[in-house]
């Protein structure tokens, strides 16, 4: 969602005339997007801002800014650590990026982590008629009202605001004329997206089914979901959508019945096991994806068995996994934590399971054709890089110019993080 963001951002600025550059040494402001979700994300950014100082100081009139969940949690707090930040703006107060930028250049530093009644993409301008990347992102969904124990979310991102169909439907459209062809809709709970069109109320595989109908527009993916938030008829559409491609992104965070309710999360192992079973019916062959936390307060060893057992049931195509952060203001924060060793000791355990099954994955594709959306030149002359259906990054020798379409690919080798293939 930060990248998505960050281009939003420039759109919002493009409109007082700045421009992307490629080296801070032609910037007039900097502007830093940052993710608060764990402390090393968080603490990041002022080693990064401690890298712009010297630019700062050969260029007085240079603006530096902080924005995202970051700038919304610490507020001015960010100006007082790092006095030379001109400017603090959270994520639903981008549209006023341009007045702030202003006022910074009147001298008046500014700081906005107000979470405004009016829909902040009402005055968040696309960029004019620029040719895109075949691939985009939309946001569809921000905030969230699920209040897991050990998460920043609602308290940064705010409450579960859905954008209306129509916009959607609208900025789909954009993104297509301007070369779109895979769309992967955003939210932070994407899944519990909901709107009303012509009286009717939609859930967001109406969305999905409304955006197919777009000729142009090839796939569409969505993430990140909640387990309890998967209908009935979001299940089905992955079994009668064609252009939903066979990936779901379907973070669990534990497999302790006891672990899953201290974390707030609402549902117990065996019905998340349930759920992917009923996925697995409608599409065989889906690639899941997950999220783990390891050493949430609590976790004995046998909670962290139950973790592996399940990841054993589930068999991953994909998955990222944390060792529990500490977040101030979140529930869990104050809970007596497990022993950093004991955390390492298990994250290295389950990422080590993950990444073999990551491994049988891909290898189960040797051998295969699969359709594989082109996106960019790679790093070899004469490469070209996509993503299969699965999202597995894909290389192969193929020309430029089919950058924007999908070929049949068969796979001829795996490496650790992607697939080489030649053109069937
Ligand atoms: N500590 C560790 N991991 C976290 N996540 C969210 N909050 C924390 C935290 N406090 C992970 C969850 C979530 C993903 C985006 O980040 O697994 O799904
Ligand atoms: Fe955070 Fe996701 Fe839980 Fe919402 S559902 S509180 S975003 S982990």
């Amino acid at each position: 969602m930060n990248v998505y963001d960050s281009e939003r951002m420039m759109d919002a600025l493009g409109t007082s005339g700045y421009v992307e550059t490629d080296t801070p040494d032609d910037a007039d402001m900097i502007l830093l997007n940052t993710c608060h979700i764990r402390e090393k994300a968080a603490e990041k950014i002022y080693s990064e801002l401690g890298r712009y100082k010297p630019f700062k100081l050969k260029k007085p009139d240079l603006k530096i800014g902080v924005a995202g969940c970051v700038a919304q949690a610490e507020g001015e707090e960010i100006i007082r650590r790092q006095p030379m930040v001109d400017l603090v703006v959270g994520p639903q107060a981008y549209h006023r990026l341009p007045e702030m930028a202003e006022a910074v250049g009147a001298g008046v530093k500014q700081v906005d982590t107000d979470f405004p009644e009016e829909d902040k993409f009402d005055h968040l301008p696309i960029r004019p008629k620029a040719k895109r990347a075949p691939t985009a992102f939309l946001t569809v969904q921000e905030g969230c009202d699920k209040f897991c124990a050990f998460c920043v979310v609602p308290y940064t991102r705010g409450a579960e605001v859905s954008r209306p169909v129509d916009k959607i439907i609208r900025e789909a459209n954009e993104l297509v004329e301007r070369g779109v062809v895979e769309i992967n809709l955003l939210g932070q709970n994407v899944n519990a997206w909901h709107g009303e069109k012509d009286g009717a109320e939609w859930g967001l595989a109406q969305l999905i089914r409304e955006l197919a109908k777009i000729d142009a527009l090839k796939r569409i993916r969505f993430t990140t979901s909640h387990p309890n938030d998967m209908d009935d008829d979001l299940i089905a559409a992955h079994g009668d959508v064609e252009k939903l491609m066979p990936y779901l992104h379907l973070p669990v965070q534990s497999g302790s019945d006891k672990i899953l309710k201290t974390m707030n999360r609402k549902h117990t192992a065996a019905q998340y096991l349930k759920l992917v079973e009923r996925i697995r019916d409608v599409r065989p062959d889906i690639a899941l994806s997950g999220d783990f936390i390891v050493g949430f307060p609590g976790e004995s060893e046998s909670d962290f068995a139950d973790t592996m057992a399940l990841c054993e049931k589930v068999r991953y195509a994909q998955a990222y996994s944390f060792k529990y952060s500490p977040r101030p203001g979140t529930p869990a924060a104050d809970r007596s934590h497990v022993d950093e060793r004991e955390k390492s000791n298990r994250l290295a355990q389950l990422q080590e399971l993950l990444s073999q099954h990551q491994m049988d994955f891909q290898q189960s594709m040797i051998g295969k054709t699969l359709p594989v959306l082109l996106e960019k030149p790679g790093r070899m002359a004469g490469q070209m890089i996509g993503k299969s259906a699965y999202l597995h990054a894909v290389h192969m020798m193929a020309a430029p110019e089919l950058a924007g379409t999908v070929v049949q690919a068969r796979i001829l080798w795996s490496d650790k993080n992607s697939l080489a293939a030649e053109i069937a």
